[in-house]
């Protein structure tokens, strides 16, 4: 038996679509040269041993049979614990315990997903101990539901599936509701920059909660007039008028039927090299619609796409992810360059007082098994 198994997994961008997932449209994302790397090594009893680069002080221990909910400090260990909950429901789970250390060069809380790519890379590990095998969709959608289900937050599948199905220089296309992923090549001589700003509201999980609960509200209502109406995505605006939803749902669904449009046509025009001007105004446009109908941005967020707007080699931006904080994501020309960051991070310095952390990532390969290290085995716990 080998002594120890790893896996990767990438973060994310997510191009456009946003608050889409759950809402049953289309959404693109992009898998980064970012990983988390996730190592197990079996034990010959029960006990499980997690070990976390990035929370150096916490060795979290339990066993196989108490996969208690973790607080505080050891917060987490909820996403590793909640994928073996997955795994377990699925009967997939490693027949005894392992010590499993994750390391990763993802910057965190910045909107890149580095939470699904820990659920991806520890499945994938884990998996590894039982000789199990899962295709990348099932592995999404397993990693999902320790997401929603353990952790508890209502997610969609973009994160998860984009960090299973992500291929080099290519956009990840998921039409949510049918869950199909497929991939499109991102425009050539383009780039992705991340502007993090550093912010993470302490209320961003109830916050997403609750644009998640409106979004079923509106559905809701909307259902009684339109009774075959499947997902809010699926929403037309000419409903939307005619049902006078109260606010603020009806700017809640006006976001979500719009972004909805914004991805149709971008998967259109992505099919033409030459339209990168106008899928650059579908990102602007998404950002407005977040500012304006859906309310998930904030100051420092509306500052950095303001900003980015006058810069010539920027074909769009906007925030990226859930929202409330995070990032913003800028789709660039080649020519968008260390300088021109530099200035929107000066300027962003000038008002918010610090510095946005600024990266550019190339569009990268999925979630993947790794070669191990061998008879060695990673350091002892
Ligand atoms: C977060 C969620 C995703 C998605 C985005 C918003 O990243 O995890 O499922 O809903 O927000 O589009």
């Amino acid at each position: 038996m080998q002594d120890c198994y790893s896996a990767e997994a990438p973060g994310r961008i997510e191009f456009l679509g946003n608050h889409i997932d759950y809402n049953g449209g289309k959404v693109l994302g992009a898998a980064i040269n970012g990983v988390v790397c996730a190592l197990a090594k079996p034990r010959k009893d029960l006990t499980i041993r997690l070990f976390s680069e990035s929370f150096e002080n916490d060795v979290v221990e339990t066993s196989l049979n108490d996969l208690s909910f973790r607080k505080g400090s050891e917060f987490w260990a909820n996403y590793p614990l909640g994928v073996l909950w997955s795994l377990q429901e699925a009967t997939l789970a490693p027949p005894s315990g392992f010590e499993l250390i994750l390391t990763t060069d993802l910057p965190l809380a910045a909107g890149l997903s580095s939470s699904a790519a820990v659920e991806l890379a520890t499945a994938l590990a884990l998996l590894q101990l039982n000789g199990n095998e899962l295709g990348k969709s099932d592995l999404a959608r397993l990693c999902r539901r320790a997401e929603n289900q353990f952790v508890g937050l209502p997610c969609g599948i973009l994160d998860q599936g984009v960090s299973a199905h992500g291929e080099k220089d290519h956009l990840v296309l998921i039409d949510c509701e049918k869950e199909n992923f497929s991939t499109l090549p991102l425009p050539k001589d383009t780039c992705l920059w991340i502007f993090d700003t550093g912010i993470k509201h302490d209320l961003v999980d109830s916050l997403y909660a609750t644009r998640h609960s409106e979004c079923k509200q509106a559905l809701e209502l909307l259902k009684k007039k339109e009774p075959d109406l499947t997902c809010l995505a699926a929403a037309s605006e000419g409903l939307l008028t005619s049902a006078n939803l109260p606010e603020p749902l009806s700017k809640r669904a006006l976001h979500v039927v719009k972004e909805k449009t914004r991805v149709d046509r971008a998967i259109e025009l992505l099919k033409d090299d030459a339209s990168r001007k106008e899928i650059g105004e579908l990102l602007f446009a998404s950002h407005d619609s977040s500012r304006e109908q859906f309310e998930n941005s904030c100051p420092e967020l509306d500052f950095l796409v303001d900003d980015l707007r006058k810069c010539p080699s920027v074909l769009g931006a906007r925030l990226t992810g859930g929202g409330f904080g995070g990032a913003v994501l800028a789709w660039t020309h080649h020519a968008f360059s260390q300088t021109d960051a530099k200035a929107t991070a000066t300027a962003f310095r000038k008002t918010f007082g610090k510095h946005p952390k600024v990266h550019r990532f190339e569009a990268s390969r999925g979630a993947r098994i790794t070669t191990t290290l061998g008879e060695a085995g990673p350091p002892s716990l």
